[in-house]
């Protein structure tokens, strides 16, 4: 079915055409003045000049066509030309239950659709994940979420950081505590240990202290340097070691990501594209493109209108080794070699735009990447304590995720039990609350993180994300749970019955024309809602999504204060509101799970 805007502007272009102009003049818009309209048409404006005509002379034609309009009940010429518009009910009821009972509410296939890869996560091997991996994990799946609702095949990779100096560092702290394991012994020809020397707390606690050491040690430093030269050069006890951090720490990643419902299609890493870059090189060099730059092997990548002077894309490190852009540059080509997509969007933190410059030119320029392959850098701005700078524990550290997470869990739960006590209701188990804290708070974060514009930074908030009032995750939760009571109770369930509802035994229902400005606004929203997966997918914006939700959250809950609905004798009408409320809910749900969230059944 056609979406809402382009139903009306149909109308419209009728209406211009029967009046003898250029249909194409007939676009509807949402009205900029809702105390005067709902939508208005500029578009005799727009041809005046071209008919020589006042543009009011033709708006009061056109708007005599639409006298007897489906779409609107009010067609006015305003001076100095403008058509303000007021919907029909009737019509848009007639179009919100179609559209409805279409699988998707509306949401149609795209005429193309575009194989995207997301590489989105980015966390790296041997680190626990930190407050600084959330903003991209969080915002890649969403987009992801958003992208695949919207009709296209998406594949997202989290794209580990597992080949680097991290690497080098670990592998050498371990060395210098432990050197007389085989994996040191360059002479050693046996197979070696299937259990790893070290768990995850041990990695936890090894990481920080080479790296701290690689600050003030230049020995050490050399040696982690060296370390990774010759892992990426196949040293084979190195690699063994190699494998064990690899296991220990993609299984506790997996755990991680997976608590925050993040889930990718592949875990692959810079490791994995090693093997491709010695022909990748060779070909750079081949082609002229790559040449020897202070040791070490560059592409020059600046262009005549560049405003600032861009340093090369480094391929080889003038010790040998290969870095950041060669692992992307490699991957680039892996994907178009495996995978063909017509995107590949990258979701890090926009301090890293640079490096995505430098190896998006060098992909072209070296004819890695297609010429019709797309490569997008989304840049996210940081997450800032209450002083507004970059969110730090209170002894200074970088919080890990998991302690950022628990911590809202905890407000959560006291949130829960405040408003059991506020409410007098019986209270949920311990166990129940918890479960219910647990999902609420993943949804006061992501939501606390997806209504700010990606490339934004904002403030860590924990009292204002976990708010049960206002633009927050748990507003829109506590919204869906009084549509699901209400549609419990209707369905006749016990008091203090939190199963799920059933929604098949509301199938038949339907909305009536609406008798409120609330009831109006509603369906006006769901109407809204293809255009709205469209804007959120064209312009990668999440927060599209959020201020969506907020909004008909807002409507939901005015026209339940202003309506009894359960109490309305007319059955006729009582069932019209069930209907209503039901397809908010439906489409509460599909949002939350484009947010990458989900709802309890009772809050
Ligand atoms: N591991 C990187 C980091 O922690 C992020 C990786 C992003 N993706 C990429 N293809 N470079 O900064």
């Amino acid at each position: 079915m056609k979406k809402f805007l382009d139903a009306i502007s149909e109308e419209m272009k009728k209406a211009f055409e029967e009046a003898g102009y250029d249909r194409e003049l007939g676009r509807v818009n949402i009205s900029n003045r809702p105390d005067l309209c709902e939508y208005q048409c500029n578009g005799a404006m727009a041809g005046a000049k071209k008919y020589g005509k006042k543009p009011i002379d033709i708006a009061n034609e056109v708007a005599e066509k639409l006298k007897d309009s489906k779409a609107f009940s009010s067609a006015e010429a305003v001076m100095p030309g403008f058509l303000n518009l007021k919907l029909d009910d009737a019509f848009l009821t007639e179009y919100v239950n179609a559209q409805m009972k279409e699988e998707k509410y509306g949401v149609e296939a795209p005429e193309k659709a575009q194989k995207i890869v997301i590489d989105y996560g980015g966390a790296n091997v041997a680190k626990p994940l930190h407050v600084g991996h959330l903003r991209p994990a969080i915002i890649g799946e969403s987009i992801k979420r958003i992208a695949r609702y919207a009709g296209h095949e998406v594949i997202g990779d989290v794209h580990l950081g597992d080949w680097g100096m991290p690497m080098g560092q670990v592998i050498t702290e371990i060395a210098e505590r432990q050197p007389e394991l085989a994996y040191f012994d360059e002479n050693y020809e046996g197979d070696y240990p299937t259990e790893p020397p070290f768990t995850i707390s041990d990695l936890e606690e090894i990481y920080p202290t080479a790296s701290g050491k690689c600050k003030t040690d230049e020995e050490f430093k050399k040696k982690c340097l060296k370390a990774v030269y010759d892992l990426q050069h196949g040293r084979r006890g190195y690699l063994a070691l190699w494998h064990h951090i690899m296991d220990v720490s993609v299984k506790d990643l997996k755990r991680n990501y997976g608590n925050l419902d993040v889930y990718f299609d592949l875990w692959m890493g810079e490791s994995d594209v090693n093997d491709m870059i010695p022909d990748m090189v060779e070909k750079m060099k081949a082609d002229g493109y790559a040449h020897i730059s202070e040791g070490a092997l560059v592409v020059d990548v600046r262009e005549d209108s560049d405003k600032k002077e861009l340093p090369p894309c480094i391929v080889v490190k003038s010790d040998g080794s290969f870095n950041y852009d060669t692992t992307d540059l490699a991957t680039i080509l892996w994907r178009e070699n495996e995978i063909g997509p017509d995107h590949i969007i990258y979701i890090t933190d926009k301090r890293q735009e640079l490096h995505f410059t430098l190896a998006f030119r060098c992909a072209r320029k070296c004819g890695l990447a297609k010429e019709g392959t797309v490569l997008e850098f989304i840049g996210n701005g940081t997450i800032n304590g209450a002083d507004g700078h970059p969110f730090k524990t209170r002894d200074g550290g970088v919080p890990r995720l998991e302690y950022l997470i628990r911590d809202i869990e905890e407000r959560m739960l006291k949130r829960i039990r405040e408003n059991e006590e506020s409410r007098g209701e019986t209270p949920l188990s311990e166990e129940e609350a918890r479960a219910t804290a647990k999902i609420t708070a993943l949804a006061a974060l992501k939501y606390g993180d997806l209504s700010n514009q990606a490339a934004k930074d904002y403030i860590f908030d924990v009292e204002k994300f976990t708010a049960s009032e206002g633009d927050t995750g748990p507003y829109i939760l506590y919204t869906m749970s009084r549509i699901k009571s209400i549609l419990r109770k209707y369905l006749g369930a016990a008091e203090g019955d939190y199963s799920p509802v059933n929604m098949k035994a509301l199938e038949g229902l339907s909305c009536n024309v609406p008798d409120s400005v609330h009831a109006k606004e509603i369906m006006k929203d769901i109407a809204m809602f293809p255009q709205m997966v469209e804007d959120a997918f064209s312009e990668r914006a999440p927060h599209k999504v959020c201020s969506y939700l907020f909004g008909l959250a807002n409507d939901v809950n005015s026209f339940y204060h202003d309506t009894r609905i359960l109490t309305e004798e007319d059955a006729d009408k009582k069932n019209g509101y069930i209907a209503l409320i039901r397809d908010a809910l439906k489409l509460f749900e599909a949002g939350i799970e484009m947010l990458g969230f989900s709802a309890p059944e009772h809050m």
